[in-house]
């Protein structure tokens, strides 16, 4: 056996992990010969004392080596996925990922839950009866070559370190440490086989990190880390300090995707989906120019080309399609409104309590093995700066259990206040971060 007691002293002393040691300890705890404990006290320690570059380069390296590493190659197209770091209303993955499909682009997307105040895509995608997230690796190729995208879930193979990690984690509170969150999340989109990636880095009340210079920290760690394995990355910082769109929770969240695949719905998710989905193209070579592709995604939502992807997603992974026509039956039938109690303008002061206020509806889950509640939701009546009466509705709460009403209300009434000044937004896209060399000014958007 490893000397795991060894490694474990060297990153409490400060020490920098070498690869071996790093391959060494990840691989006695995947194969069971290595407690759990010393893997708490370790991840304790990397929370700590952090990581080198390089030795987060090995650590990643070896969290990538703990299962498969998929290659997508002999399909003869290029690959790309997007990861964001989540908040409320994120909803962009699922009409962009047909979208860039629908570009020739495929798009293996490996996607997490919901964990906490943030929702997850997989969540999302349950929302829609029937739909089947647990693919195999032969699966996600089949779902590839008919439809140019996959929607699955981390397999038993699929970095196993970083499965048993992340639960880890989660009961020790050790979420929170800027290296173990670049190297996870690093890893599976690495060992999923997409040669390009779209980071979508969140700042604001909503977001993992509120601050935008550690988001820029984070940014910048995962395209080193992207880069090291031969994966080209680009990151861009956007606003989560209000909702993206105007829903969160998992059907509701559904029925807003569809609305952008039909060439509509909010604005602000529609900006981001043909931004990031122009950049996969881009970053995937497919084409040269931002402009030029940012106007192919735009096309794939306007001429259906996207939403018929979706369709045949929905279908592949054995979802009812039926229930794409019935949006409003994905969430529930009763609405509770949250009014103003003065008049003047909307203002979020907390956007962290909305997610808190959809988990208390059973829309989110407190731990990772919790089930969720598809058809719990809020609907964001009003946009930030907006004027209000007193007595206005402000949000309405989609409620499949009375008995649960009266802590969400609370929650999502300390969301927002209503100001005599509107509020000065930030722009929903705040900067574009490449590796070195590769940089460019942030791109001009229709928000600013
Ligand atoms: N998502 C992940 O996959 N890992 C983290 O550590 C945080 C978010």
């Amino acid at each position: 056996m490893t000397d795991a007691r060894a490694i474990l002293a060297k990153k409490r002393d400060g020490g920098a992990l070498t690869g071996g040691e790093s391959r060494a300890f990840l691989e006695g705890y995947v194969a069971g010969e290595i407690p759990e404990s010393f893997a708490a006290a370790l991840l304790m320690a990397i929370f700590l004392r952090g990581m080198e570059r390089g030795e987060l380069r090995d650590w990643t390296a070896a969290m990538i080596g703990s299962g498969e590493r998929w290659d997508w190659s002999e399909l003869r197209a290029p690959t790309a996925d997007k990861h964001s770091t989540g908040g409320i209303g994120d909803k962009v993955s699922i009409p962009l990922a047909p979208a860039v499909a629908a570009c020739g682009v495929l798009v293996p997307m490996i996607s997490g839950r919901g964990l906490g105040h943030t929702g997850g895509t997989l969540d999302k995608l349950e929302a829609i009866p029937g739909f089947r997230t647990g693919l195999t690796r032969e699966d996600v190729r089949r779902c590839l070559e008919r439809n140019g995208l996959a929607f699955g879930a981390q397999t038993q193979e699929l970095v196993p370190a970083d499965r048993q990690l992340y639960a880890l984690r989660d009961v020790t509170g050790l979420i929170e440490s800027l290296p173990l969150i670049a190297s996870s999340i690093l890893s599976k989109k690495i060992a999923e086989g997409a040669r390009a990636l779209v980071l979508d880095v969140k700042f604001g009340s909503g977001a993992f990190l509120p601050e935008p210079e550690r988001g820029a920290e984070l940014a910048r760690t995962m395209i080193e880390l992207a880069e090291a394995s031969g994966v080209r990355a680009v990151a861009y910082q956007t606003a989560m300090d209000r909702p993206l769109g105007l829903a969160a929770g998992n059907g509701v969240e559904i029925a807003e995707s569809l609305a952008c695949l039909e060439g509509k719905g909010p604005p602000d998710l529609r900006e981001l989906v043909v931004l990031l989905g122009g950049e996969m193209l881009v970053q995937a070579g497919v084409e040269r120019e931002l402009e030029r592709a940012r106007a192919r995604i735009a096309r794939a939502l306007d001429d259906g080309s996207a939403l018929e992807r979706f369709r045949r997603a929905v279908e592949g992974q054995g979802g009812d399609v039926r229930a794409l026509e019935r949006p409003r039956e994905l969430y529930a039938r009763e609405l509770v409104h949250v009014e103003a109690e003065r008049a003047g303008h909307l203002a979020w002061r907390d956007l962290r309590q909305i997610g808190l206020a959809l988990l208390e509806l059973g829309g989110g889950r407190r731990r990772v093995e919790d089930a969720v509640d598809p058809r719990a939701g809020i609907l964001f009546l009003e946009r930030a700066g907006a004027r209000l009466e007193r007595g206005q509705p402000v949000l309405a709460l989609a409620v499949t259990d009375r008995r649960k009403l009266a802590p969400a209300l609370a929650r999502a009434r300390a969301a927002f206040e209503v100001s005599d000044a509107p509020p000065a937004p930030a722009p929903l896209v705040l900067a574009r971060l490449a590796a070195p060399g590769l940089e460019r000014a942030p791109p001009r958007t229709a928000s600013g």
